[in-house]
């Protein structure tokens, strides 16, 4: 079996010792152009002419979970695009979601604000029923982060294209449920993929329809969203803040408004990171499957973008 690493900015050794120790029968290569042909790829924004050199390709094997870019490529009609499920992002994403709707449901802000003051002030609690969460998106990472989140008691509500039941959250799907899903939602947390039918879906009517206080987490991508759109809501008072991860251009521009708002918190693109052992073993254990003609999750249908 062979398999080539084609991943961008990406140091290929250590991934390469992984994978060697994970899969010792296979012969691994750093893709270039010209290569032998391979049976897997392991990839991260490859370029056209990786695919179109490698048709002997049985799956590609994205290193994250969001496939958007992949799917701007030309890819055969039987090749798969398999991202990775969980590989440890979701707790990180559990981690991440809770930690930026609590620092808003308690108002720590406020509380580092008022250090900065010797300012000793008790601020009102809020109500936690009232304080209800919206997840877009229900997926491996919005499941997960839904779990988190029930032990806080929170109200809970989520949407997703298709009908779920998960316990203890309030689910919507498809474009008929989203409008009940918006109105019952005061902190919105963005986890879907981004395709043609969620880009730009965070905007000022939908991001409008929060209840008042509403508050934004976005932790999917960055075009999911119109930035200006939110600087606006924002500056009519509307919204109450922002807690963002990910931004149409990144790194982030240094002056970009979102760096010194004060309203808006800024991390670079780090709520669940890939972490390379947990990565390595599913990917070897989906390669390990196909070779033994199984099924496996976390196969892109290109058609849906997800
Ligand atoms: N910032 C970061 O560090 C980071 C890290 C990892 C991932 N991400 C982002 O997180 C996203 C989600 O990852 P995941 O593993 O949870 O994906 P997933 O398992 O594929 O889940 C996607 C969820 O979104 C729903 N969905 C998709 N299109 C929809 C639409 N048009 N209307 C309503 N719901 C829709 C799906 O509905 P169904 O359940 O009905 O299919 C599903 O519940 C990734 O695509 C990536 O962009 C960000």
């Amino acid at each position: 079996m062979k398999l080539t690493f084609c991943c961008a900015n990406t140091p290929p050794e250590p991934w390469l010792e992984g994978l060697r120790a994970a899969l010792p029968e296979a012969e691994l290569s750093v893709w270039e152009s010209g290569a032998p042909p391979a049976d897997y790829a392991i990839v991260w924004s490859p370029p056209q002419v990786m695919v179109d050199q490698q048709p002997g390709l049985q799956a590609m094997f994205a290193i994250g979970a969001g496939v958007d870019k992949l799917l701007g490529l030309r890819l055969p009609p039987g090749l798969k695009l398999v991202r990775l499920d969980d590989a440890g992002m979701a707790v990180q994403m559990a981690e991440y979601v809770c930690h930026a709707v609590i620092r808003h449901f308690r108002d720590f802000d406020a509380y580092a604000a008022a250090q900065r003051d010797a300012c000793w002030a008790q601020r009102e609690p809020r109500r936690r029923e009232q304080f209800s969460v919206g997840l877009l998106g229900l997926g491996v990472l919005g499941s997960r982060v839904a779990q988190a989140l029930r032990a806080f008691e929170f109200p809970l509500l989520g949407w997703s294209r298709s009908p779920k039941a998960l316990d203890g959250v309030q689910c919507h799907h498809g474009a008929d449920g989203l409008n009940d899903f918006l109105a019952g939602s005061q902190v919105l947390v963005n986890l879907l993929p981004l395709t043609t039918e969620t880009e730009k879906l965070l905007n000022r009517d939908t991001l409008g329809r929060l209840r008042p206080g509403g508050y934004l987490v976005n932790v999917a991508r960055g075009a999911h969203l119109v930035e200006a759109d939110l600087l606006a809501l924002l500056e009519s008072g509307q919204l109450a803040g922002a807690t963002l991860d990910v931004f149409r251009t990144e790194p982030l521009p240094p002056e970009h408004p979102f760096w010194h708002h004060p309203r808006i918190t800024v991390t670079p693109h780090v709520s669940a990171r890939t972490l390379r052992d947990e990565s390595i073993a599913q990917i070897a254990r989906k390669i390990r499957a196909l070779q033994r003609g199984e099924s496996i999750a976390g196969v892109v249908d290109p058609v849906r973008g997800y």
